[in-house]
């Protein structure tokens, strides 16, 4: 038994130091395409979502520790995939207006930021004050987009 136990944990250790050797990505690519908020707006957005919805991730030191890092990871490369305020000006129209409501939808629904990040981000939650700016900035936003028609196809 005792020989079992020495041997069982010899070989968790052995296995935790062999996945700090998987490759994870952790970059910050290139701002190429800000997006442009009010500053009280800018401020909330920098500090509950950009860590996953920017290229400005701050990686904490757990996202170095396998296999928190492979989580921390994958949550990034699929929150920037759905939204990269980064990127922002690269959208059409179209994709901006979704993603407007989307970004509404997921905080009235208290899905964004997600509940895993504020274990560790307590100042990312959102509050009433909070979600009420962003409500009123997503709905201003959606707005001026669509009085911005298309010259030619008026779309
Ligand atoms: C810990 C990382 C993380 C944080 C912080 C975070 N998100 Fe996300 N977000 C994700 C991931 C991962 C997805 C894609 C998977 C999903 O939809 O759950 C996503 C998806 C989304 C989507 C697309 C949802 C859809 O309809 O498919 C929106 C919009 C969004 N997030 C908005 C926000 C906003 C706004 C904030 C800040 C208030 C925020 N997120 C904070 C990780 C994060």
């Amino acid at each position: 038994m005792k020989k079992f136990l020495l041997y069982g944990t010899l070989s968790l250790g052995g296995l935790f130091l062999l996945i700090q050797l998987v490759p994870v990505n952790r970059t910050n690519p290139p701002i190429t395409g800000e997006i442009q908020v009010p500053l009280a707006v800018k401020k909330i957005l920098k500090t509950s979502c950009y860590d996953c919805h920017s290229n400005e991730t701050r990686w904490p030191w757990y996202s170095y520790v396998a296999p928190i890092s492979w989580l921390v990871a994958y949550d990034v490369k699929e929150g920037r995939r759905e939204l990269n305020f980064s990127v922002w000006q690269t959208y059409t129209t179209k994709r901006k207006k979704k993603k407007f409501k989307e970004i509404w939808e997921e905080i009235a629904k208290g899905k964004m930021p997600m509940g895993v990040y504020l274990l560790t981000h307590k100042e990312a939650k959102m509050d009433t004050a909070k979600a009420t700016q962003i409500k009123a900035w997503t709905e201003q936003e959606t707005k001026a987009l669509s009085d911005k028609k298309h010259p030619k196809t008026g779309k």
